[in-house]
């Protein structure tokens, strides 16, 4: 469902990082589905395959903490497609993990996915972007706000990638290039839920969610859609919330999941 006119991005070029599966997924089949060339960017060549087949799209494996090789994804899914308009960063990693007890490596594995691995995409599209202006929207997550047991690896990343999405959007925009993000609360059918969701999930989103339901990738994928898009424009340094409300009553049952 869209409630944007048909073929909004005819002629546009979009990468999506995380574009195999999940939110990434949900992404770049919207963004297709307006008329944009994807390319897809993951560690995983079969699950980048199968979007790919069914959007028309193009596959460039790479690692987004390994900068020499991403950028050779970028340059290559740049030539092929001709240039490069709009860039969405949704690759990330998570766990639930105690603070007292997850390790100096499982914190930056998280932070060199999620956080780092923006910045060098990011980065690496740049040039490319700023040959006829272009947006970038990254995913970040209600938890880089709201304190959340056993999320401090994700909050500290996300929190990182919505200030450094204020600071390219101040440095990037004299090029037209824009830079916003999307932060979502939980998302059904997702990955990232299937790791997170407390148990009895289905009373948690009737209780603490105020919308009462979790929310779609399609939902995800249009507020995106929205950011890339000529209706926003003016719109450059922001983090647009769809979280059903949730963020409103902090972490809620996560509470929960730091025992008593
Ligand atoms: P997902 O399906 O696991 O998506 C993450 C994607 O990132 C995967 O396709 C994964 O593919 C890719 N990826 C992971 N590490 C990578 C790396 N080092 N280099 C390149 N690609 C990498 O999970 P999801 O739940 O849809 O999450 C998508 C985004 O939404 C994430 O940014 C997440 O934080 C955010 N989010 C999700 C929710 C939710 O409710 N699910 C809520 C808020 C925010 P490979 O493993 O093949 O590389
Ligand atoms: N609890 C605590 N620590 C954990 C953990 C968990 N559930 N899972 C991994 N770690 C730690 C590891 O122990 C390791 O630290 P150590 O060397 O001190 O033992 C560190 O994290 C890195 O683990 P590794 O498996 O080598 O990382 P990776 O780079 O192969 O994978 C992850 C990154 C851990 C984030 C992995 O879950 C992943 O690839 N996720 C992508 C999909 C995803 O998370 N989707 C949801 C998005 S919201």
């Amino acid at each position: 469902m869209t409630i944007f006119q048909s073929n909004l991005l005819a002629g546009k070029r979009a990468l999506v990082t995380g574009g195999g599966s999940g939110i990434g997924e949900g992404i770049a089949r919207k963004l297709a589905s307006q008329g944009a060339r994807c390319a897809l960017i993951g560690r995983t060549r079969e699950k980048l395959a199968r979007v790919a087949s069914d959007i028309g799209g193009s596959v460039h494996p790479a690692d987004v903490r390994d900068y020499k090789a991403l950028e050779s994804a970028i340059t290559e899914a740049t030539t092929e497609m001709g240039g490069l308009d709009l860039v969405v960063c949704s690759a990330a990693g998570n766990f639930l993990a105690p603070a007292a007890t997850l390790s100096a490596n499982g914190f930056r594995a998280v932070v060199d996915i999620d956080l780092c691995g923006t910045f060098n995409t990011a980065r690496a599209a740049f040039e490319h972007l700023a040959k006829q202006g272009g947006s970038v929207v990254s995913i970040t997550a209600t938890q880089a706000f709201v304190p959340m047991p056993l999320q401090c690896h994700a909050g500290a990343a996300k929190a990182g990638i919505e200030k450094l999405t204020r600071d390219l959007a101040l440095e990037w925009s004299r090029f037209g290039v824009r830079v916003n993000a999307v932060a979502p609360g939980p998302i059904a059918d997702t990955e990232g839920m299937s790791r997170l969701a407390p148990q009895d999930f289905e009373s948690f989103l009737q209780k603490r969610v105020p919308l009462r339901r979790a929310g779609t990738i399609d939902e995800v994928a249009e507020a995106v859609l929205y950011l890339v898009s000529p209706a926003a424009a003016w719109i450059t340094g922001t983090t647009l919330l769809i979280d059903g409300g949730s963020s409103l009553l902090g972490a809620g049952p996560f509470l929960d999941l730091m025992g008593s």
